[in-house]
């Protein structure tokens, strides 16, 4: 036998030669209490309405949405993240459907607390863009900008609206500037310190987010780009990281996840409190649609996404496929899932 010099040395294939063995030294599982599922609810359909981008994902009714809610709950997941979707004669410059306590989402808040209680984490999605004509994250100024202060008025009010109506945290994803701080002294000001403030930290202008404005009906033209970051930069989302930790989140949050896990191991890495990644609708989209072309195992593929996300530092992911994956743990173990 020709052997090359003295290797190998070492033979790390031992620790993979059985299932039993492999699962024995796995570093990372994923645990349906890690997973958070994002929920659409539209106002004004009787029946939910399919997403063509999004194949399995569906705008709620109330009525679905709470049945959503309890399967989930059921499946052990977490927590559940609710965006709403107004009827389009809601929408206005201002997104007033955001801070009305009769809006869909305060609406859905509601029945989804009544509906579970305190069994689930109810998160609401705290931003703008369902609820404006425009389409953008904030109200905009006289020239069509983004105006920054103004709109953290609507986010403060915002605040106080979602958790009047029930939500144990609210999810800002607008991604203006002091807008964790704003919101934590419009709560505490109402007697709420006991809302938590989940902050999308590191938010990217993203094309992966395509999917979603479907979603939820968006009418953005134009882009982000003057609020969520640059995807070249890892060093911004650090001081992202830190003044959203000054400004008091609770939590914080890397989105997308994917092709943004060094920004996520970094974070993850920096901080002493929980880190949330968002799996968000193009993740989901480009492996449902290369499995139904029978190019991936979709299941294998969805169970190796969701592990990289958590190894790479994540303690919740908020994935469309949480309830499904839920139940595929419970049933089979984490393991046989993967193997
Ligand atoms: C903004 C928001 C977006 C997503 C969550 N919150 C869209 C955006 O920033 O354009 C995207 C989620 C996804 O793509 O799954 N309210």
């Amino acid at each position: 036998m020709t052997v090359y010099g003295s290797f190998p040395g070492a033979r790390p294939r031992r620790l993979r030669t059985t299932p039993a063995m492999r699962r024995m030294v796995a570093e990372t599982r994923v645990h349906p209490a890690d997973l958070i599922l994002p929920a659409f609810v539209r106002e004004g359909i009787s029946e939910p309405v399919a997403i063509s981008a999004m194949p399995g994902v569906r705008q709620h009714t109330l009525e679905t949405l709470r049945k959503a809610a309890v399967e989930a709950v059921e499946a052990g997941v977490a927590g559940i993240m609710l965006f709403g979707v107004p009827a389009d004669e809601k929408k206005d410059g201002a997104g007033t459907a955001g801070t009305d306590p009769d809006g869909i989402l305060q609406v859905a808040l509601r029945e989804v607390r009544a509906e579970v209680g305190d069994d689930l984490v109810i998160m609401s999605d705290l931003c703008l863009d369902e609820y404006t004509d425009h389409g953008h994250c904030g109200v905009l100024d006289a020239d069509g900008r983004v105006d920054n202060d103004a709109t953290l008025e609507r986010y403060a009010e915002m605040a106080q609206v979602q958790a009047d109506a029930g939500a144990h945290v609210v999810g800002p994803s607008g991604m203006m500037d002091g807008q964790v701080g704003v919101i934590r002294d419009a709560l505490d000001s109402i007697g709420r310190e006991d809302v938590s403030v989940l902050a999308y930290t590191a938010k990217y202008s993203s094309a992966f987010y395509g999917p979603f404005r479907e979603a939820v009906g968006s009418s953005l033209r134009g882009d982000r780009k003057t609020y969520q970051q640059d995807p070249a930069n890892l060093r911004e989302s650090m001081r992202e990281l830190a003044l959203d930790l000054h400004e008091g989140a609770d939590m914080v949050m890397v989105k997308p996840a994917g092709p943004y896990l060094d920004v996520l191991a970094k974070v993850a890495e920096a901080v002493d409190v929980p880190v949330a990644a968002y799996q968000i609708s193009g993740e989901y989209a480009m492996i449902e649609a290369a499995a139904e072309r029978g190019w991936i195992d979709r299941d294998k593929a969805i169970m190796e996404s969701l592990t990289g996300i958590k190894r790479a530092g994540a303690n919740m992911i908020l994935t469309y496929w949480a309830t499904e994956v839920a139940r595929w743990i419970g049933r089979q173990g984490y393991d046989v899932v993967c193997d």
